[in-house]
This record gives structure tokens, C-alpha cells and sequence, in this order.
């Protein structure tokens, strides 16, 4: 192929409907998400039922939208890929049949992505266009994958060799802050919610604990914080309520920042790695990024931050990772490939 391959990908795992066309692995020629956060804010938390539903309504014109921004033709795509897990299995299934049934139609290959393996590998994806053969290196390093779903340290000793180093034993940092923020009154996502309103807050008005912070522990627990949070919040007046409410968020935020960075560092410290690579919807957030920065430099490693359109759910990661599997030979994923919902993230040492 002279020119850089086109990939056109889908990810439908929660409650984004995403379509994005790749260009080579640096230029995004159209990365279209449409949220369904309004939707769901009633419930407090995304509904399965319906989030497939409207998957399913708005896929086409979401892909049609993708299409036309990037300027190509169905015809151009070289290859399809979509998210096979994990996530909802009804909504991963509608953007999964998608991109098989338009590789099958415009006969190119589909590559099912890994959802984790495209917040993992975010950070690497390049800004900037590069030339069709400059096909970026994953280079080594220790990741955190910080998301509403899951919470992972891992090893990256390359593309597609990966080890894990500790995961939440619980829930993960995004739902945390969802939990967390719905005890609070506060609406659903709970992360950005909670990052504003900590603005104007102390992070050391309450002491909230710290899970498993005992040397040498790269598992995460933020369970203990939650109920902590809820016996707090029981004992406070409606006016302390309202009067505390951003103490509380900022004290809160500071409880998993603090946590999240420490476990990160010394998993740094116990592989000797010298890059770090942090992805996923709560490395949007602020404090998160800037207490990042500070232990990066103070220990001397190289921190790779997601860009920020690329920290929540969207379809552009999932075409990266497509991308790098087709630039390493990786073959094409069968059609008779099948959603999981519980897809891990393959350990290649085990
Ligand atoms: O990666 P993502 O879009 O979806 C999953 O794969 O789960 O992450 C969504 C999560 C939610 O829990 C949301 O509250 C959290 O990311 N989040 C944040 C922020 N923005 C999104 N958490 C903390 N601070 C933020 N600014
Ligand atoms: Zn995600």
C-alpha cells in the first residue's frame, strides 16, 4: 500500500456511540461521539437497555457524520475495526456487527480491539500526522488505566506485551467518583462533577483513608473511602451539607489522586521503567494530571498524559490499536468473532 492505511472504527462498549476514521497512526480525520450522558443522568448511572437502544439509533448517523468530516469514501477504508470488550454486552454488540457486516460488504479486513488495549495504548498515539511508515513505538514502560470501568497498573514491555501489575480489588477510580458523587447529590458522570465543585474546597478539610497503602501493594481498594464518605455525610446538618459540599469533593478527590499516584510511582519504582503512560476518563482530571507531572519529575521518568479528547470513551483509540495491529502483521480477526464482556487484557509473560 503506498499511501497510509484508513481504519474506520466503532466503539460502542458503554454509552458512547463513536465512529472514527484514522489516517496512518497521527491524523484523526474525524473522531464523532455521540454521548449519551443526558440520557442516562436520570438513572444516576448508565441503563443497559437504553444504551443499546440508542446505539442503535444513533450508529448510523454517527458514521454517516464520520464519513463526511473525514472526506473519505466506504471505499477508501482499508480496514474496520470495532471494541469486542469489555463493556455491555447489548451495546457492544450493535457497534461489533456494525464493522463486521462493513468488512464483509466492502471486502477489507476487521480487527476486533481490546477496549483496555485502546485507553492503554492512547498515550502513544501521535498529534501530529507522521508518514505512512513511521508507525510509532510503544515504547516500555508502566501504564495506569484509569477509567469508570476499571482501574490497572501495567507492565508495557511493547506492542501486545503486556503484564499486569495490580488492579482494583473493588471499584475502580471512575466509579468512585460516580458513587461518590451520587451520595453527594451531585449528577452522573460523577468525575467532572466532583472535580468542579472541589475547586473551591480544601483537600485536607476531611481525612478520608487510603486503601492497601501498605509498601510494595500496586492493588487498589476504594470501597472503605465510599463508606466512609456515606458516614460522613450521614452525621452532617442540611446546612453543613451544602456549606461543606466542596471540602468534601476536593478532600475526596485528593484521597484517590493521592492514592492513584503513589501506586504508580512505585510501580515505577519496582520495574525500573522510566516512562509512564496514565489513559482513561479520570485522567482527565486536573489534579490528577498536575500531581502526575510532579512525581514524574521528582523521580525522573517521562510522563505520557492522554490528550484530553482522548481520555473518555471515543473511537479514535480503538482505530489506533487496529492500526498498530495491522503495521505489526497482526492477522485480521475472524467474522465469526464473537463480543465478551469480560475481555481481560492478555498477560504475554503467562
Ligand atoms: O474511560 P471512560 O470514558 O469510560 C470507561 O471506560 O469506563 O471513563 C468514564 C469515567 C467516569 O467514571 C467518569 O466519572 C470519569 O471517567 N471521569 C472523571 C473525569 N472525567 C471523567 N473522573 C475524575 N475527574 C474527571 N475530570
Ligand atoms: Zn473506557
Amino acid at each position: 500500500m503506498g499511501r497510509a492505511p484508513i481504519i474506520l472504527a466503532v466503539e460502542t462498549s458503554c454509552d458512547e456511540t463513536a465512529v472514527a476514521v484514522l489516517r496512518g497512526p497521527g491524523t484523526i480525520l474525524a473522531s464523532e461521539i455521540s454521548s449519551q450522558i443526558a440520557l442516562h443522568r436520570p438513572y444516576g448511572g448508565v441503563v443497559p437497555e437504553v444504551a443499546s437502544r440508542n446505539h442503535l439509533t444513533h450508529l448510523r448517523p454517527v458514521f454517516e457524520c464520520a464519513l463526511e468530516k473525514a472526506g473519505v469514501a466506504l471505499t477508501d477504508v482499508d480496514a474496520f475495526a470495532a471494541t469486542s470488550g469489555p463493556g455491555l454486552a447489548s451495546s457492544l454488540l450493535i457497534g461489533h456487527t456494525t464493522a463486521k457486516a462493513l468488512a464483509l460488504g466492502c471486502g477489507k479486513p476487521f480487527y476486533a480491539v481490546n477496549h483496555l488495549e485502546g485507553h492503554l495504548l492512547s498515550p502513544f498515539q501521535p498529534q501530529a500526522a507522521t508518514g505512512a511508515e513511521m508507525i510509532p513505538e510503544v515504547a516500555p514502560g508502566v501504564a495506569l488505566v484509569v477509567s469508570g470501568g476499571h482501574t490497572l497498573l501495567v507492565d508495557i514491555a511493547g506492542f501486545d506485551r503486556y503484564r499486569i501489575l495490580g488492579r482494583t480489588r473493588d471499584d475502580a477510580a471512575g466509579e468512585a467518583f460516580d458513587k461518590g458523587a451520587k451520595l453527594l447529590g451531585l449528577p452522573y458522570p460523577g468525575g467532572p462533577e466532583i472535580e468542579r465543585t472541589a475547586q473551591a474546597g480544601s483537600a485536607r478539610a476531611f481525612a478520608f483513608p487510603r486503601g492497601l497503602m501498605e509498601r510494595g501493594n500496586l492493588e487498589f481498594s476504594f470501597s472503605g473511602l465510599k463508606t466512609s464518605l456515606l458516614y460522613l455525610w450521614q452525621d452532617l446538618t442540611p446546612d453543613q451539607r451544602r456549606d461543606r459540599l466542596p471540602d468534601l469533593c476536593a478532600s475526596f478527590q485528593e484521597a484517590i489522586v493521592e492514592v492513584l499516584v503513589a501506586k504508580t510511582m512505585e510501580a515505577v519504582r519496582q520495574t525500573g521503567r522510566s516512562k509512564v503512560a496514565v489513559s482513561g476518563g479520570v485522567s482527565c482530571n486536573q489534579a490528577l494530571r498536575a500531581r502526575l507531572e510532579v512525581a514524574a519529575r521528582e523521580r525522573g521518568v517521562d510522563l505520557l498524559l492522554a490528550p484530553r479528547a482522548l481520555c473518555t470513551d471515543n473511537a479514535a483509540m480503538i482505530a489506533f490499536v487496529a492500526l498498530l495491529k495491522l503495521a505489526h502483521g497482526a492477522v485480521p480477526t475472524s467474522l465469526q468473532n464473537d463480543v465478551d464482556p469480560n475481555l481481560a487484557l492478555l498477560d504475554y509473560s503467562s
